[in-house]
């Protein structure tokens, strides 16, 4: 951080710089001095971060009236006066400077005390404006939000796969929200003990509060995703309504990469307030006629809604043979297509009975693969690579996973 470490000297008398370079001489890292005049000058002043030492010259109302203006602008400033008498000016003007010291500059080891101390304090601001200055332009996470026309279609078998594999895939934060408020059943699926649900955060309705909070009322889940589930009663989802939903997932888009968002079943006021923060939707189905009927009537209320197409998904689950219906006579029906089919698994009730996801145990199943496929071209490039890498070793066949080549006999 270098161009932070500014010493500025502020008085016409050469003399205030010249002691304070010496002062100065043995610092390490060698702070930047600069002379000005006046606080008028000091404007002129290019990286208003680091000290200033004001000299005797300022002790009047008038600059001590600038100094303050000054240090209001540029908050990473820290001030020191120096002044070798009472300055003539109410001791009140000299207090709303916010100066961290009044040293006589005669003084010299109390003056390079001083100024030291000024140097810290001003590199730990100069540090803490560039963080916040990070945090305030790091982009907001992506939320994925699964829902489905047609209950037990595998939303949340889906949901909680899908963020567990976001994490292992990308090894970015994600975040995992339950709003099957009622009966949401992500907290069985993984077989987390919460201290706190999405009620008591929804409770929360300062922002600033939620934002630094919301963390701690997380509970993490062994493959890094930190899971904020629904109230343990059901009762208590009515006193979550479609705004807490909104503030919550801000607050949560603005600490995770991705947020993946499980929903009951259908339309209702929270998957619609879910929606408005959602950056991609997946549509989950499965092989039977109510399914297939309700997800017409699902994508035309969508369309409705003006839910970009390019923004959502759909997602064929249950895939299988023999049951009268196959994926090709959906897909007739439905030109715009799958983007990706989950085969029909017992591994998947066996996964979810257990509370161990099937993606974390079972990364080289082909219903993981499934899992990888819908979300592939939503990485970025980087965790696409690692995504394929995974979805590759699911296409070996089964036998040459078993019978690796081996290398033929050297000729004799
Ligand atoms: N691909 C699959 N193969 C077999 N069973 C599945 C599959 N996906 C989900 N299931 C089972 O279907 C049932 C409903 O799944 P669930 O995720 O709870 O659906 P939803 O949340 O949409 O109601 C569960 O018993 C689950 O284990
Ligand atoms: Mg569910």
């Amino acid at each position: 951080m270098s161009g932070q470490r500014n010493v500025i000297v502020v008085e016409p008398d050469p003399h205030l710089a010249v002691t304070v370079e010496a002062l100065l001489s043995g610092v390490h890292p060698v702070p930047e001095l600069l002379a000005v005049a006046d606080v008028e000058e000091l404007e002129s002043w290019a990286r208003p971060t680091g000290v200033v030492v004001a000299g005797p010259s300022c002790a009047d109302k008038q600059s001590l009236a600038a100094l303050t203006a000054f240090r209001d602008r540029h908050p990473a400033v820290r001030i020191v006066l120096a002044f070798d008498r009472r300055p003539g000016a109410p001791m009140r003007d000299v207090v709303t400077i916010g100066a961290d010291a009044l040293i006589d500059p005669t003084h010299a080891e109390s003056l390079r005390g001083a100024i030291l101390r000024a140097i810290d304090l001003a590199d730990g601001l100069a540090a803490a404006l560039e963080a916040a200055q990070e945090h305030a332009a790091a982009p907001l996470g992506q939320v994925l939000t699964v829902c489905s026309a047609t209950g037990g279609c595998g939303k949340t078998f889906y949901a909680t796969n899908l963020a567990v594999a976001l994490a292992r895939i990308t090894g970015r934060k994600v975040a995992l929200l339950d709003l099957d408020l009622q009966f949401g059943e992500v907290m069985t699926a993984l077989r987390l003990r919460p201290q706190h649900t999405m009620s008591d955060v929804a409770a929360i309705d300062d922002e600033g509060e939620l934002g630094t909070y919301l963390t701690e009322m997380l509970t993490a889940h062994e493959s890094g995703v930190w899971v904020l589930p629904a109230p343990l009663d059901p009762a208590e989802a009515d006193r979550v309504g479609p705004e807490d939903i909104g503030r919550v997932l801000g607050a949560l888009q603005e600490q995770f990469d991705y947020v993946v968002v499980d929903n009951p079943t259908g339309l209702g006021e929270g998957t619609l307030a879910a929606l408005d923060r959602s950056t991609h939707l997946f549509i989950l189905a499965a092989l039977d006629l109510s399914s297939v009927r309700n997800l017409r009537l699902f994508l035309q209320t969508l369309d409705r809604l003006r839910i970009p197409q390019d923004d959502l998904s759909l997602i064929l689950n249950k895939d299988q043979t023999g049951v009268g219906i196959d994926a090709a006579d959906i897909e007739r029906l439905f030109p715009r297509g799958f983007r990706s089919k989950i085969p029909y698994s017992r591994q998947v009730p066996r996964s979810m009975n257990s509370g161990v996801p099937l993606f974390a145990s079972e990364p080289a199943s082909l219903v993981a693969g499934g899992i990888v496929e819908g979300i592939v071209d939503l990485l970025p490039q980087d965790a696409r690579d690692a995504a394929r890498e995974l979805t590759e070793v699911q296409h070996v066949p089964w036998y040459r996973r078993m019978f690796r080549p081996t290398p033929a006999p050297a000729d004799a």
